[in-house]
């Protein structure tokens, strides 16, 4: 089979990896891919969304399946696009991807289906935003309706804060038309947790759970990261939390996108907290996270081609998707200054390969002479996989010191919090 992926960082490296495992599969394409997935798919330079190029090259190059990773090309219909020159492809339609791509219609769908989530209002209006701010205590969270490169989200432990934020979607358009609606709710505490699962809009199978770490520096400090580190399972998500997930949230959302004309086929990513009155939903994600793929898939012992394809096909009812009951752990090693600017460029040499360790490439690029260099804010996600939680953190740790990347850092402290949860 030939497959194309689309998408360019750590996420879609993992899930090269883990296509790669499947033998029916001869080539893949990775579109753009980076400096690093190519010494596993062939880059082609056509930038994720760019769907008119990402149709024709599928056309070309003979296709066979697809699987579309990022929120922004399945937000603009690349997965329609490609049905409709008969090319499968793993994730939702254009009109499934909207419960990631508007906050309004994922808190809408949530209130009319009942599904637990944090109380909120919507605004399209700037004064009747501030009006509201002016009337309700602090602490408060500001959404911008639309995708705004996971910065659309501001948790306000003041009134000021939310004044500066609502002012910053609706009157300085600092996401552009993103943030043109907004949505006011609830701030909520207690642990988070993020569910990927495979969903055919019918059948929904959760994934190993998992913990991301948002924030930059170590303790939860500085400000927040498309993610630093994850680490799977997550301690916090216990057997009895699941079963109450799968009948609260997990169940009902299928039913309620489907009921709404908008089955869902792909990756549902539920973001999760659990609070003391139960778990609620902060956000869906309609796609694998990033980083959280990066520990979910190492993990996963059914083959990945195999279980996409009965997702896509509407039989998931009846595939094997089994993950092992190890651990594993993600430590970002990141441009020094990222979320802030950051130089580029800098050169990276990975390590020899060893057991039960992994490294996906999230931002470098191949220099003329073939060298890797680093191109973004996110570089390398090092990966462990071990039978507990404290080897495969240790591990982790011990396999990205021996990665060389003076431009780079990472936080001390991944995985800290689970262990701390488990007494470990
Ligand atoms: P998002 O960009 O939707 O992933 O949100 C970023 C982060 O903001 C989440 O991971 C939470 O830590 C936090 N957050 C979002 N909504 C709430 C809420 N209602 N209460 C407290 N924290 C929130
Ligand atoms: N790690 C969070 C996300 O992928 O949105």
């Amino acid at each position: 089979m030939r497959i194309m992926v689309v998408g360019g960082g750590g996420r879609e490296h993992a899930i090269i990896k883990a296509l790669r495992k499947n033998p029916s599969v001869e080539e893949i394409y990775c579109l753009p891919g980076n400096g690093g997935i190519a010494a596993d798919a062939r880059c082609v330079p056509i930038g994720a969304k760019n769907i008119p190029a990402i149709v024709g090259f599928a056309r070309e190059a003979k296709i066979d399946y697809a699987v579309v990773a990022p929120d922004d090309p399945l937000a603009l219909g690349c997965v329609d696009a490609l049905a409709e020159i008969g090319v499968p492809a793993f994730g939702p339609d254009k009109k499934a991807a909207v419960i990631e791509a508007s906050k309004v219609f994922s808190k809408d769908l949530m209130k009319k289906y009942g599904i637990p989530t944090a109380a909120y209002e919507v605004f399209t209006d700037a004064a009747a935003a501030l009006e509201y701010v002016k009337n309700t205590p602090a602490p408060l969270v500001v959404k911008a309706d639309g995708l705004a490169l996971g910065k659309g989200v501001t948790v306000c432990m003041d009134r000021q804060t939310a004044v500066e934020a609502v002012k910053a979607c609706m009157e300085d358009m600092v996401f552009g038309d993103s943030g043109s609606r907004i949505v006011i709710e609830e701030f909520l505490e207690g642990p988070e947790v993020s569910v990927l699962s495979f969903t055919d809009g019918e059948t929904v199978v959760p994934m190993v759970s998992s913990m991301d770490h948002k924030r930059a520096h170590d303790g939860d400090t500085g400000p927040n990261t498309g993610g630093m580190g994850t680490v799977a399972p997550n301690p916090y998500y216990t057997p009895a939390i699941a079963a109450e997930c799968m009948e609260k949230i997990f169940l009902p959302t299928i039913r309620a996108m489907k009921a709404e004309g908008r089955p869902f086929r792909g990756c549902l990513y539920f973001g999760l907290m659990l609070t003391k009155n139960g778990p609620k939903v902060i956000e869906y994600n309609c796609r694998f996270g990033d980083p959280e793929t990066q520990v979910v898939l190492p993990l996963m012992e059914s083959d990945l081609l195999t279980v996409m394809q009965a997702v896509t096909e509407g039989r998931l009812k009846d595939a094997e998707v089994k993950f092992s009951d190890k651990s594993a752990c993600c430590v970002v090693l990141a441009s020094k200054g990222y979320p802030g600017s950051y130089a580029k460029g800098c050169p990276i040499t990975l390590p020899e390969a060893e057991k039960n360790r992994d490294i996906y490439v999230a931002g470098a690029a191949l220099d003329e002479n073939g060298e890797l260099k680093s191109s973004g804010g996110r570089v390398l996600g090092v990966v462990a996989v071990e039978d507990t939680l404290l080897d495969a953190v240790r591990g982790a740790y011990e396999y990205a010191e021996k990665v060389d990347f003076a431009g780079g850092f990472k936080r001390s402290d991944i995985g800290a919090r689970a262990l701390r949860a488990k007494g470990e």
